[in-house]
This record gives structure tokens, sequence and C-alpha cells, in this order.
């Protein structure tokens, strides 16, 4: 088992205090500690809604939600980076986002075929796009100095988890990250992910330098996944992923998205989120757990705790709206600062005196 630095408890203290230059280490009072992770504060934000945590485009952010203008992203607990691979994908989309204005209509039409608003969600099918682990790491990354990063690693096989994990381990030293969380629950890339999950496990969990967090599908055996994962010894579980969903055209039979299938995510799958979060504790499952699952207010993180959540995400709401409603990024933004100000005032403790699982 490796030994690193940052996965013994007692580094993590010298994390905290550590200052220097680097606001990594940026240690408050707001800190929380899931096992071995250290987090800002209990709310984070979702893999991917806020892509790499930095733009390369002024004019198109594509990739980053308009609310991150008006929300200081180091404010969150951690952003979780969008879901990297080994090789650059342009999985059913684009690895592009230096997009210029006269691009817009083009790609605005593409956006349409693998994200959809529906039925109090979303349902989107963007296939992994991403600009693979190098770039990310030499591109994007030192460009995050002031955030808490989780950084989300995706592949189809446990040696492609184990080459991910090596590269973050070589380019991030111990303690400079929240995690890495393993995405071998996703919908949209259209492989069954229960095959390589225990080899993943096997594989990856050991080697990293960082903490492990995995990342649970609602429609895999979410309760065996979590059993695997603590006993291969990952520090946290997300749950969950988006729910595989469909739609189709009621005149044609077209489906709405170029894959099919996709990912709902949104207000629509929150009582789904609960109901894992909850079964999770009620199976005995004591590892730390991140809620992601249409969250958008206090209420839907205290709901969030009760089930179960040691801290909570942001995800679609971080940044889906309708077109016009982007022009409401501002209010939205306020209202993500006013969550942040309650998630840090929130007292865990309520929930720990009255939770059976604690
Ligand atoms: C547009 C979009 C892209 C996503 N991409 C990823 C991804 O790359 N990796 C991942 O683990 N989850 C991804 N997710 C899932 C979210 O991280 C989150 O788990 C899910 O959306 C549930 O939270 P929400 O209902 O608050 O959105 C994506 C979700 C959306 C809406």
């Amino acid at each position: 088992m490796a030994g690193p630095a940052a996965r013994d408890p007692r580094s993590i203290d010298a994390v905290l205090r550590h200052r220097g230059g680097n606001d990594r280490f940026r240690s408050s009072d707001d800190s929380v500690r899931l096992g071995d992770i250290v987090l800002r504060n209990r709310l984070v934000t979702s893999s991917s809604l806020l892509g790499y945590g930095v733009s390369n485009s002024a004019v198109v952010p594509y990739g980053m939600s308009p609310i991150s203008t008006f929300v200081p992203l180091a404010e969150f607990g951690a952003v979780t980076t969008r879901t990297l691979t080994v090789e650059p994908r342009e999985g059913h989309f684009t690895t592009r986002d230096d997009y210029v204005l006269r691009e817009l209509p083009g790609l605005l039409k593409r956006y349409g075929t693998v994200l959809r608003g529906t039925d109090g969600g979303w349902l989107n099918a963007f296939g992994w796009c991403n600009v693979g682990i190098d770039a990310y790491l030499r591109h994007y990354y030192p460009r995050t100095r002031d955030q808490r990063v989780i950084i989300s690693l995706g592949g189809f096989s446990a040696a492609e988890f184990a080459t991910l994990v090596d590269r973050v381990n070589a380019a991030v030293p111990a303690g400079e990250i929240a995690a890495v969380e393993l995405n071998v629950s996703c919908h949209n890339v259209n492989f069954d992910f229960t095959t390589i999950l225990q080899d993943v496990l096997d594989e990856a969990v050991h080697r990293s330098n960082h903490p492990v967090i995995l990342k649970l599908s609602p429609d895999y055996d979410y309760l065996h996944n979590a059993r695997q994962a603590a006993a291969a010894g990952v520090s946290a579980l997300t749950a969950i992923n988006t729910v595989k969903a469909l739609r189709l055209d009621p005149r044609t039979g077209t489906p709405w998205l170029a894959n099919r299938y996709g990912g709902l995510s949104g207000r629509a799958i929150k009582p789904i989120g609960l109901r894992v979060v909850s079964e999770l504790r009620e199976s005995g499952v004591t590892l730390p757990i991140i809620a992601t699952g249409g969250i958008r207010t206090m209420d839907d993180c205290r709901e969030y705790f009760w089930a179960g959540a040691d801290a909570v995400s942001l995800g679609s709401a971080t940044w889906l709206a309708s077109y016009p409603g982007y022009a409401l990024a501002p209010l939205r933004a306020l209202q993500v600062r006013r969550l942040l100000k309650a998630v840090r005032r929130y007292e865990p403790l309520q929930v720990g005196t009255a939770a059976p699982w604690r």
C-alpha cells in the first residue's frame, strides 16, 4: 500500500498548518476533514460543471459556468474538474474551448445534441470530451492555484486508471489537491463499468499519493460498490452520478441526444440522490459521502445532511439554465454566495446527534 504523506492523518495537520506562498494549503476555520480529505468547507462543485476551473477564452467561456465570473471558485470547499482521460477525447462534443464569437451559432447547434433541458432536469451526453490528463496538468491546473481541487479521472480499464493516477502523482505533490475522484459510473460513454470496477480499485487506490473518492452510479449496485470501495481503501464516496435516461421526439421517435441515452441531472434526481445516500447509511457504509443530485438551496443541503451526507455538491445548479436564463447569472451567483455562507455556518453536530449512522 502506498503511504503518501497526504494520506497520513498526521500530515493533514501539517497541510493545514502550512501556508507558504501556495494558497492550496490555505487553512481556515471552515476547513473540514472527511477522513484524510481536507475541504475548505462542506460545499463543493460536481465534476465537469466548472470545467477545468479556468477557461481559455474570455469571449465564450466554454466549459465554464457564467456564474464563475461572479463567484470566486476559491470559495468552494473544492472544485471538481471535468473527467480527464489518458488521451484527449472528442467524446460526443469537442475538446476545444477557445471559441470566438462568430463560431457561436454552430457551437450552440452542436450543443443541443449533447445537452437538453427536460422534466425538471437536464439530459446530457458529452461523452467525456476533455483535453486529456497531460494537457490539463500542464495548461490548466497551474492556473487554479487559488482553488482547492478534486481531479476527476475516467478510463475504460484498470491500466488506464493506473496511468492517470501515476500522472497526477508525478505532477502534483501530496497534499496539494483535495483528492482524485474515480469516475467509474458514467452512462454516456456506453461502457459497462461494473466489469472493471474491482480491478480499478485494486490498481488505482493504493498507488495514489492523494486521497481517492469513488463516484457512485444510482444505476449500478451502489451498496455493493461502496463496500468494494471501503475494502480497497477509498477515502470517500460521491453520490450520485447522473441517472441513465432517454427522451424521444414524440412525433418521429428520434432521440433528443446524438448518443440516444444520456445522464439525467438537476432537480429531477434529488429524490433519487437522497434515496441513495440514505440507503448507503442504512446499509452500514461509514465512508464520508459527498452528496450531489439536484442541490440548489440550503434546504436541499439540509435534506442531504439528514440523509447522511458529510458534504454537498453543486452540479447543474452552478451552470445550467435556458440561454435567456444565463442573463440572470449575476443573480444566481448571488444565491450561490449566500448558499456558501449558509453551509459554512451550518453546524454538522446537529446532524450528528440525531443521525443513526454516526
Ligand atoms: C453537463 C454535465 C456534464 C457532466 N460531466 C460529468 C463528468 O465529466 N464526470 C462526472 O463524474 N460527472 C459528470 N456529470 C455529473 C455531475 O458531476 C453530477 O454528479 C450530476 O450532474 C448530479 O448533480 P446535479 O443534479 O446537481 O447536476 C455531469 C453533469 C452534467 C449536467
